[in-house]
């Protein structure tokens, strides 16, 4: 298969990252017999330094021409100016919705090798694996809004949602149960928010056409407690906008590290293999407190190309490769310190990419000589 990948590194940590992640990708080409061709393009704080806009034109024509896009991170202090006509996470909020992107998969899977990086009990995370369906285009960070300019006296946004907008996503979300353990938890704060009042009879009205799924609908601040208290008992989590940023990222304290965490966005359309046009990134930010140290753990960008080749090329057996590979060098102990032990030793951001090229070309002769 010949493939397009954007390229989208970003800022901090995301061109350490999505390095990474390139090399590993092309490792599967080559061992494939595919062609990836990569094409770089600028967004977030780099975008605004050379060319005065977080989201170019030409990022967003790029990304609509090519097969998928990967995504490192974007943001960071230089950027950070409260009065800046411009932000970095507008590049990212911007190309989401230019792609029709409306939802985000973020599964959480915990790796049995990583079970003491994560700060909770390993009898509470036995059996955890969950997947985070965050609907991405509407909600708060999309509804009218008001800065508190100069005068600084009053702000507002607005949790806006409408009928189709959380049709889709909940429909997409119980697909997705479907193909695993058939339950779905749709979270709101329906006990206030009129948004999410709307969100529980339209999602109640979208179930009904799946009877087979077990389904709950769960308020989000006792989720925010469930999550810690019995994750396991979950399988598909459906979510608004900021209710599904804020519990991934908690999510992801589950899995050890959030650098552990890969997601894909998907929308509606496809790309010219028939295939839907994604847009995948780790959950991460841009840590710019280690940026350019080379320490970061690329293996949520790592993953984040394994979903790449699943959702968006089609290559199932290719993005498991990868995560074989992925759960051999935690297997062999190789850990960044994010989820080492403290006072164990540690690779490099570059040293844990190598090493999962390694792992990945080892199997793949070794499945040609079977
Ligand atoms: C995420 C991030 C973004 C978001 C930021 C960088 C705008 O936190 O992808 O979870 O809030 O969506
Ligand atoms: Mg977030």
């Amino acid at each position: 298969m010949n493939a397009t990948i954007v390229v989208l590194a970003g800022d901090g940590i995301g061109p350490e990252v999505t390095n990474e992640a390139q090399k590993v990708l092309s490792a599967v080409a080559e061992g494939f017999g595919h062609r990836f061709d990569f094409d770089h393009r600028l967004m977030g704080g780099c975008a605004i330094d050379a060319l005065g806009t977080s989201l170019p034109d030409e990022t967003v024509e790029a990304a609509q021409a090519g097969d998928a896009v990967l995504l490192g991170a974007v943001g960071g202090p230089k950027w950070d100016d409260p009065n800046a006509p411009d932000r970095p996470e507008r590049g990212i909020l911007g190309i989401r919705k230019a792609l029709g992107l409306f939802a985000n998969l973020r599964p959480t899977k915990l790796y049995p090798q990583l079970i003491q990086a994560s700060p909770l009990r390993p009898e509470i995370l036995e059996g955890v694996d969950l997947l985070v369906v965050r609907e991405l285009t509407g909600g708060i960070y999309f509804g009218p809004r008001q800065e508190a300019g100069e005068a600084g006296q009053e702000a507002h946004d607005t949790m806006l949602y409408t009928r189709p907008e959380i049709e889709r996503v909940v429909r997409l979300a119980a697909e997705a149960a479907m193909g695993r353990r058939r339950k779905l938890a749709s979270v709101d704060k329906a006990n206030v928010l009129a948004s999410s009042r709307l969100w529980r009879r339209v999602a109640t009205e979208v179930l009904a056409d799946y009877p087979e799924l077990t389904v709950e609908h769960v308020l989000v601040d006792a989720m925010a407690m469930h999550l810690i208290r019995r994750p396991a008992d979950f399988d598909v989590i459906v979510a608004g906008n900021l209710f599904g940023d804020i519990l991934t990222d908690e999510a992801s304290m589950l899995a050890g590290s959030m650098g552990m965490l890969p997601s894909a966005s998907l929308g509606q359309e496809r790309n010219r293999h028939g295939h839907p046009l994604g847009l995948y990134e780790p959950i991460h930010g841009s840590a710019p407190d280690i940026a350019g140290q080379g320490i970061a753990n690329p293996l949520a960008a790592i993953l984040s190309g394994a979903m790449l080749l699943r959702h968006s090329l089609g290559l199932e057996q290719e993005a498991a490769a990868v995560e074989q590979a992925v759960a051999q060098v935690l297997e062999e102990g190789v850990r960044t310190p994010d989820i080492a032990h403290t006072g164990s030793e540690t690779v490099s951001t570059q040293v844990m990419g190598d090493l999962v090229v390694q792992a990945l070309s080892e199997r793949i002769s070794a499945g040609s000589q079977e």
